[in-house]
């Protein structure tokens, strides 16, 4: 009997060639995974184009809910940044994939899973990774990496083979998106001193073209879940895409950064995130107001540890389950409204409560109704001051 291989499959050059490609090059047969984590596109169209390329089996699993809950909600609980700026949208969903992946080989037996990336991103070593820690009997293929065809070539081979590949001009970017998110590499953007073109966003306008009033949006979070939109209680993933369609309209949420991968190069990266920043923004402003200043103060510190983390892969590691431990546990406090006002290329926090709120108006005020304990405040800063003064006077004495 033929030996199976579960492919991750797009619908693009590459995933459509790779099918064929897997049976000619390995003797394998294909059983084509397309898995939906809020990515645009027609997934039944997507479905048949695997089973005219020669799959003996093609499966669309739709785990945008299951993105949102597992994987995005970890991700905004922890604030991930990966360099504080890039809020990990593809990142976030290589493991979940690769779960699906794990799961379809077993469903089918097969012994092997393939994926479609090259050799210079993170998303082998994040496709890889996974697969190791959930599944390490299965065997990973990755025939763009070993094939060695250009992209012509790669379209002649599709051409002889007949297969359905998508025609037309070459396309001129990178994309990968997702619920959380919007991916734009390659093409002229490789220079990083050109500025992106007008042509490659999708998800915002540009700035200039906002309405002309602020819109509000007040969000209503859940232990750390956001969970309501103008007091409208709303499942996660309509939440993100009504957020990110406000925050979009007014040109926020656009990224152009220099990336260090996880393969040691520095790659000119853009991202389209509305909905994910304004969501961390708002959620980051109500565990200011609600989590004690130490917890906050070391919390600020894994955050960006968590999202290295993940960038790099490691999502199916202990790490990350003793980080999410402690997220999990100080998510328990982030309850309340964070009012949002959105602002041609912006949006800011101008308004939050919490019945969990830290802030005490007695004795934060400066008005009569004050009740800090003002002459307790001179011994106390005598005494912080005390080792400076000592360290002061002792340098006096040795360089008078
Ligand atoms: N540089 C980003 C990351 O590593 C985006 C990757 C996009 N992936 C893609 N196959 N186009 O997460």
């Amino acid at each position: 009997m033929t030996e199976k291989v579960v492919l991750a499959y797009s619908g693009g050059l590459d995933t459509t060639v790779a099918v064929r490609w897997l049976k000619d090059n390995k003797g394998l047969d294909v059983v084509a995974v397309g898995v939906d984590v809020g990515q645009a596109g027609d997934l039944e169209a997507i479905r048949e184009r695997a089973m005219k390329s020669g799959a003996i089996d093609a499966v669309m699993v739709d785990a945008v809910d299951e993105f949102a809950s597992d994987f995005v909600v970890p991700s905004l609980h922890a604030n991930a940044l990966y360099q504080q700026k890039y809020p990990l949208v593809s990142a976030l969903s290589r493991p979940l994939i690769s779960k699906h992946l794990a799961e379809a080989a077993a469903q089918h037996g097969a012994a092997y899973v393939a994926h479609g990336c090259t050799g210079k991103g993170n998303d082998q070593v994040r496709f890889e990774v996974s697969l190791a820690a959930i599944a390490p009997e299965l065997t990973v293929l990755a025939p763009i990496r070993e094939w060695g065809m250009t992209r012509e070539d790669a379209i002649s081979y599709g051409m002889e083979a007949g297969l359905p590949i998508p025609v037309g001009p070459a396309a001129p970017y990178s994309i990968d998106e997702n619920l959380w998110g919007r991916t734009i590499e390659c093409g002229i953007l490789e220079d990083p001193m050109v500025e992106p073109p007008a042509d490659i966003w999708e998800r915002t306008a540009d700035p200039f073209d906002a309405p002309d009033e602020p819109v509000y949006l007040e969000i209503g979070f859940e232990r750390g879940v956001p969970v309501s939109l103008d007091g409208e209680a709303i499942g996660l993933p309509a939440l993100i895409r009504a957020v990110e369609k406000v925050a979009g309209a007014f040109g926020y949420g656009r990224v152009d950064m220099i990336e260090d991968r996880v393969v040691g190069i520095k790659s000119r990266e853009i991202y389209e995130v509305p909905g994910a920043l304004a969501l961390i923004t708002a959620h980051a402003d109500l565990e200011e107001l609600t989590l004690d200043r130490e917890v906050l103060r070391l919390k600020r510190v894994l955050e960006q540890r968590y999202a290295q983390l993940i960038y790099e892969g490691l999502w199916y590691s202990p790490l990350r389950e003793a980080m999410d431990a402690f997220m999990t546990e100080t998510a328990k406090h982030v309850i309340g409204t964070v009012r949002l006002r959105f602002e041609p290329g912006n949006a800011r926090v101008v308004g939050r409560e919490s019945s969990g709120s830290l802030y005490d108006y007695s004795v934060a005020t400066y008005d009569k109704e004050d009740s800090f304990d003002h002459s307790a405040a001179e011994g106390f800063v005598k005494l912080w001051g005390l080792p400076l003064k000592i360290w002061a006077r002792t340098k006096q004495k040795l360089n008078p």
